[in-house]
């Protein structure tokens, strides 16, 4: 019999995964944020950076960076309507970049870094941060990510 590879059935397991992270691992809620930034990190094979940028309440107007996995970033504290995240905290939508080439308010992690996704993470009304994900493949996030990753948002919302 011919085996099928669904490529899109880890995407859809990440939101009972995410669950599990929240309810039985021990720890702070930096210590479980740094858990689902590794998950997805390994889960799926086109993230290549999983990070989460918090607002900075002792800021005006900025975003700090908290757990991630991957690379280290030079850009730990990004002002709103810079770049891609800062633009997207200033429109608390998702901000979907399939090839950041196209992008000129874009603030450049790494060369390899190809195309981006950044999703709001809402508290009741308040914008609180967002996950932001790149990847090494052009397309290798897009719309086809938006809609999970925006369930995992609502999920997440409480580490917040
Ligand atoms: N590329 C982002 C900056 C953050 S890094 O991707 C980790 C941006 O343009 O806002």
């Amino acid at each position: 019999m011919e085996k099928k590879t669904d490529l899109t059935e880890p995407l859809q397991d990440l939101p009972e995964k995410v669950e599990y992270i929240i309810k039985h691992h021990d720890g702070d809620r930096l210590s479980k944020l740094q858990s689902i930034c590794e998950l997805l990190k390994r889960d799926i094979p086109n993230y290549d950076w999983v990070g989460f940028y918090m607002v900075d309440p002792a800021a005006e107007r900025e975003l700090v960076l908290g757990p991630f996995a991957g690379a280290p970033t030079e850009h730990t504290r990004i002002p709103f309507g810079k770049g891609i995240c800062g633009q997207a905290a200033e429109s608390l939508q998702t901000f979907v970049v399939e090839d950041v080439n196209m992008e000129s308010n874009y603030l450049a992690c790494s060369l390899d870094v190809k195309s981006e996704i950044v999703v709001p993470v809402m508290k009741g009304d308040q914008f609180a941060g967002e996950l932001d994900i790149d990847s090494h493949t052009r397309s290798g996030v897009g719309e086809g990510d938006r809609k999970v990753l925006e369930q995992l948002c609502k999920i997440i919302a409480p580490l917040f």
